[in-house]
C-alpha cells in the first residue's frame, strides 16, 4: 500500500509540473537562469567574498563554482551581460566572485561543495598569487573572465548556483492515507504564476521567509503558486482548511 502511494506521489508530481523526461532545462524560480541541472542568479550588489558567500548559502544553493569550460563560458557570458547592465562595460568594474579560495597560499584551490581539489580551474596569466591576502577567487573582465585571486574584502559582484534536485515535497495526507485538497490560508508572502510543484518548491526554497506553499489550480492549465511564511507545524491548525483545487506542501 505504501509503495502504491509513493508511486502515485511521484507520478503526480511529474505530471503536476508538466516535466517530461526529454526536457533539458530545469524549472528555476523567477529571476534565476536555467543551465543544465542548475539555476543561476547574479547578486545585484557588489560585496566582499564573505558576504556573497553568506547571501548564496541556502539549502541547495551556494556561490557559483564553475567545474567545466562550458559552465565557465555560460556563467561569464550571462553574468557579464547582467553586470554590464548595472555598471557599464568598463574593464575595471566587472569582476565576479566564485566559491573558491586559497587560504593556505599554495595556489591550490578549495571550492564549495568540491571534495579535495577542483578538477577544473581557469587561471589567467600571472595568477594565482601565493602571497598572503590574495585568497579569494574571482572571474575578471580584465582577463576575459579567466580567474584571478584577490583580497577577500574587495567588493565585487557574485553569483549563486542552485542545484536542481527533483526532490519531493510532503503532501498532507489524512488518517486513511488519502490526500485531501487543503491549503494553509492567511500566511502568504507572495503569489507567483509558477509552473507546478517543483517550480513552486524551488521558488519557496529561494525565498528565506518561505516555509510552505499552496498550489492552486485555476482553470484547466493555470496554476498559482503561493508562498507561505509558516509551515503546517508553525501555523495555527485552524488556518489549514479544506479547499477544492488547492494543495498544500511543507518545505
Ligand atoms: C562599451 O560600451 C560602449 C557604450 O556603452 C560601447 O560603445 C563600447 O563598444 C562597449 N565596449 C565593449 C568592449 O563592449
Ligand atoms: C505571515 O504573513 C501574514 C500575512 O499573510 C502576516 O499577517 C503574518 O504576520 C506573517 N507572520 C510572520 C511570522 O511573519
Ligand atoms: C494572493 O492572491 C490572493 C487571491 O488570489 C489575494 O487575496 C492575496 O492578497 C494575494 N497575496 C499577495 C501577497 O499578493
Amino acid at each position: 500500500m505504501l509503495v502504491y502511494y509513493i508511486l502515485t506521489l511521484i507520478i503526480s508530481y511529474v505530471w503536476a509540473d508538466g516535466v517530461s523526461f526529454q526536457r533539458e532545462q530545469p524549472v528555476c524560480p523567477p529571476g534565476w537562469l536555467a543551465w543544465q541541472d542548475a539555476c543561476y542568479i547574479l547578486l545585484p550588489d557588489k560585496m566582499n567574498w564573505w558576504q556573497a558567500k553568506t547571501v548564496c548559502d541556502r539549502p541547495g544553493s551556494s556561490l557559483v563554482v564553475p567545474d567545466s569550460q562550458e559552465e565557465q563560458d555560460f556563467i561569464w557570458r550571462e553574468m557579464r551581460s547582467r553586470m554590464e547592465k548595472i555598471v557599464g562595460n568598463s574593464t575595471t568594474k566587472l569582476q565576479l566572485w566564485i566559491g573558491c579560495t586559497d587560504f593556505d597560499n599554495t595556489g591550490l584551490l578549495t571550492c564549495i561543495g568540491v571534495q579535495g581539489r577542483p578538477g577544473f580551474t581557469k587561471w589567467s596569466k600571472g595568477n594565482p598569487h601565493t602571497d598572503e591576502g590574495q585568497d579569494c577567487i574571482r572571474m575578471d573582465q580584465k582577463y576575459e573572465g579567466r580567474w584571478g585571486d584577490s583580497g577577500c574584502n574587495a567588493k565585487h559582484f557574485g553569483a549563486c548556483e542552485m542545484r536542481v534536485s527533483r526532490r519531493l515535497y510532503c503532501l498532507q495526507a489524512d488518517a486513511d492515507g488519502r490526500f485531501t485538497p487543503q491549503c494553509l490560508l492567511n500566511h502568504e508572502i507572495k503569489n507567483l504564476t509558477a509552473a507546478g510543484v517543483i517550480g513552486c518548491g524551488q521558488a519557496c526554497w529561494a525565498e528565506p521567509r518561505c516555509h510552505s506553499f499552496n498550489l492552486w489550480q485555476k482553470g484547466d492549465d493555470k496554476k498559482v503558486c503561493q508562498l507561505n511564511n509558516a509551515s503546517s507545524i508553525e501555523a495555527d491548525p485552524a488556518f489549514l482548511k479544506k479547499v477544492e483545487s488547492c494543495n498544500f506542501f511543507d518545505l
